[in-house]
């Protein structure tokens, strides 16, 4: 189990004054044996939060608990050093040490570590930890002699060969290529589920987050904006920012009308009503984005009796192989959606399209939210 709680943590920059904000405010809980994924861009503060849970980065505040014991307490002025946490971790620049062979290299921590190697077979011990990752047979190999996706093995080696309770990975795949990404995040998913290791895993990639993890934080300059299961975050997404980075998302500006209660919300856009899934806090008046995923929306045949249903016109195709990406223009809105491949849709062609009412789903317009600059007012 891991408790983090109202975490911050500044670097002093080379001009003084108040330095950088890394994390500011970030809390959550992982549970034991749970996947946890910190999702985020590159500078929003995954790393280091990671780094103050390993204890390779002291926070200014905050509060840490791993496994029921607290190791860290601004309040306490508590600081339990990081060779007395029984964590494993794994950097995003896998830091092998390149003149060592690969078992040398995972018997590293055993033989040179701080907690040291008292009662265990190291020989064993190593071994058995490269089966693990499938590299029993390359144990002799120089590390430099080492394909990417090896390194990232032997990498999660060393961080397993202490049988820490818990295991930190910082980016691990994102050296890979692209087919290989694909395999080792289902490989690797399945290893620490089968150790029954509690994970926390660090990732700005999307698909990652959503196929690998039990639970992602999705976070943005510092702080954690949302937290849930995959599929929470992905289909009720509660700002622009959220909607935006997991996947592509159509963002249409708009108003919350009259008509709205808690179990149907109108919103006024600038080509018609939409009707909208119900959401918590969203009042008559407020400035909104209707949020609809190009996948969400429907093509029908004609006008009909279902709600949201708008004539729209293909401006511009992109053939994707296994789909088209089409922008479409419903009266002064640009709108993307799939096409199936087989259907064969031209330039300038009218669709008839329904946007699914529980597929809309409202967010409260900000300042800083993506796209914010093109969202016309309403
Ligand atoms: N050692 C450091 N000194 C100064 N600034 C740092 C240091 N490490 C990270 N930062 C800054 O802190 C912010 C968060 O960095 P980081 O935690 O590495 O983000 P992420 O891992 O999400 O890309 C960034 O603005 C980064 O430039
Ligand atoms: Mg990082």
């Amino acid at each position: 189990m891991i408790a983090v709680r109202d975490l911050a943590k500044r670097y002093a920059t080379k001009q003084g004054g108040t330095g950088v904000a890394a994390v500011s405010g970030v809390s959550f809980t992982v549970a034991k044996g749970e996947f946890f994924t910190l999702l985020g861009p590159s500078g929003c503060g995954k790393s280091t939060t990671l780094q103050c849970i390993a204890g390779l980065e002291t926070p200014d505040a905050g509060e840490i608990e791993l496994d029921g014991t607290v190791v860290f307490c601004s309040r306490r002025r508590l600081l339990v050093p990081a060779n007395r946490r029984n964590i494993g971790m794994t950097f995003q620049s896998y830091a092998i040490w390149p003149h060592m062979t690969v078992f040398d290299n995972v018997a590293f921590p055993l033989v040179h570590g701080e907690r040291g190697s008292r009662g265990i077979d190291v020989r064993q011990r190593v071994m058995q930890t490269l089966d693990l990752v499938k590299l029993a047979d390359y144990a002799d190999r120089p590390s430099p002699h080492l394909s990417g996706g090896q390194q990232q093995r032997v990498a999660l080696a060393r961080a397993l060969v202490h049988e820490p309770g818990l295991l930190l990975l910082d980016e691990p795949l994102s050296n890979l290529d692209a087919k290989l990404r694909d395999a080792m995040r289902v490989e690797l998913r399945l290893l620490v589920k089968s150790l029954g290791i509690t994970t926390v895993f660090v990732t700005h990639d999307q698909l990652e987050a959503l196929s690998m993890s039990d639970q992602i934080a999705l976070m943005r300059a510092g702080t954690v904006v949302q937290q849930g299961s995959p599929a929470d975050v992905y289909l009720r997404p509660v700002t622009a920012f959220a909607a935006d980075f997991m996947g592509r998302s159509n963002l249409i500006p708009g108003k919350v009308g009259q008509g709205t209660n808690g179990t149907a919300v109108q919103v006024e856009t600038s080509f018609g009503v939409l009707r909208c899934a119900p959401a918590k806090s969203v009042t008559a008046g407020a400035q909104v984005y209707v949020v609809v995923r190009p996948q969400a929306i429907i093509l029908r045949s004609g006008p009909d009796s279902a709600a949201n249903v708008f004539q729209a016109r293909i401006d511009r195709l992109h053939f994707l192989g296994d789909a088209f990406e089409a922008e479409v223009r419903i009266g002064d809105a640009e709108l993307r959606i799939m096409l199936d491949v087989y259907f064969q849709p031209a330039l300038g062609q009218t669709l008839w399209l329904e946007l699914p009412v529980e597929r809309c789903a409202v967010v409260q317009r900000r300042e800083d939210d993506p796209g914010a600059v093109a969202a016309a007012p309403t």
